[in-house]
């Protein structure tokens, strides 16, 4: 059995296996981790967890559409997946007991700040209100940056507004009201790059200084990078830095080893181009 996983739905496109292989490698740890594909429904996805966990897995990953789930089950939080509301990473203790982590936050920071994009004032559009969305709007507020929330359906954005309202300058606005380009970064945190589709946003916000960031990636630009380039964007990045950031900042908590992102995010990207040829 392998000691570390991946849990999501669908999986088969997960590139944290290969991260995780390349991670260890250059530190010589030995890193067993396999993808499981759960079923969303009813509670198999509680149990797979249990049962992984139970039978010597030693760490997990949760991804999409998991990561609340995950939130809910683990009997302890590290307080940046308790603030987040979230968990992406699981480890079993000594004691049995399961902490959860979430590094989606850190690992977006890391990234912008590696594309050198963040300033303290930065004025962030986060499109999006799940999942992903949550993980992020603590550690951006923390560094000081103002974040417009905006999502398809409005009580969830505002819901998040209402719930971080005492930790920095947030608003959350509805789409049909963001007419105007006053965003230094505009982030899709939106499931919509796995069906193909984009996130209904108006094309005045696009300017040819804003940067479009979309914490989708895929082999080739992704639907939203492809709208943002039509509509003028000339700085745009898709999440496969994050993805690294993030899952460095995983391997670090499980192992208290931190892995260099920067030649596993160049192989990773070479890999991807390849792929898309
Ligand atoms: P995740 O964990 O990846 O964030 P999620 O919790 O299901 O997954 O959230 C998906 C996000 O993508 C939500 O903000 C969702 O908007 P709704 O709250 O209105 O459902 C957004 N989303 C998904 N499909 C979309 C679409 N076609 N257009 C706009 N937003 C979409």
């Amino acid at each position: 059995m392998d000691a570390f996983s991946v849990f999501g739905n669908p999986i088969n496109h997960s590139q944290s296996p290969r991260i995780y292989a390349l991670f260890s490698g250059e530190i010589g740890l030995s890193h067993s981790y396999a993808r499981m594909l759960s079923p969303i429904e009813g509670e198999i996805f509680e149990k797979m967890l249990h049962q992984f966990f139970n039978m010597g897995g030693l760490g997990a990953n949760i991804t999409l559409p998991f990561k609340e789930r995950a939130y809910a089950l683990c009997n302890q939080l590290t307080k940046r997946a308790a603030l987040a509301g979230t968990v992406n990473t699981i480890k079993k203790q000594m004691d049995g007991l399961l902490l959860g982590d979430n590094t989606d936050g850190i690992g977006l920071l890391n990234d912008l700040q590696r594309l050198n994009l963040l300033k303290q004032d930065s004025r962030v559009l986060l499109v999006g209100a799940g999942g992903a969305a949550k993980g992020v709007i603590l550690p951006l507020l923390d560094y000081g940056c103002t974040v417009v929330l905006t999502n398809r359906t409005f009580a969830r954005a505002k819901a998040l507004e209402k719930y971080y309202q005492d930790s920095g300058d947030i608003i959350a606005l509805p789409l049909p009201c963001l007419n105007t380009p006053d965003y230094d970064i505009i982030i899709n945190a939106t499931s919509t790059g796995i069906k193909g589709t984009i996130p209904p946003l108006s094309t005045s916000i696009i300017t040819p200084e804003v940067y479009c960031y979309d914490m989708f990636y895929q082999e080739g630009d992704t639907p939203f990078l492809k709208w943002c380039h039509q509509q003028g964007a000339r700085f745009c990045s898709d999440g496969l830095g994050m993805l690294v950031e993030q899952a460095a900042s995983s391997f670090l908590f499980w192992h208290n080893i931190m892995p260099s992102v920067l030649p596993v995010l160049k192989t990773l990207r070479l890999e991807l181009t390849q792929r898309s040829k």
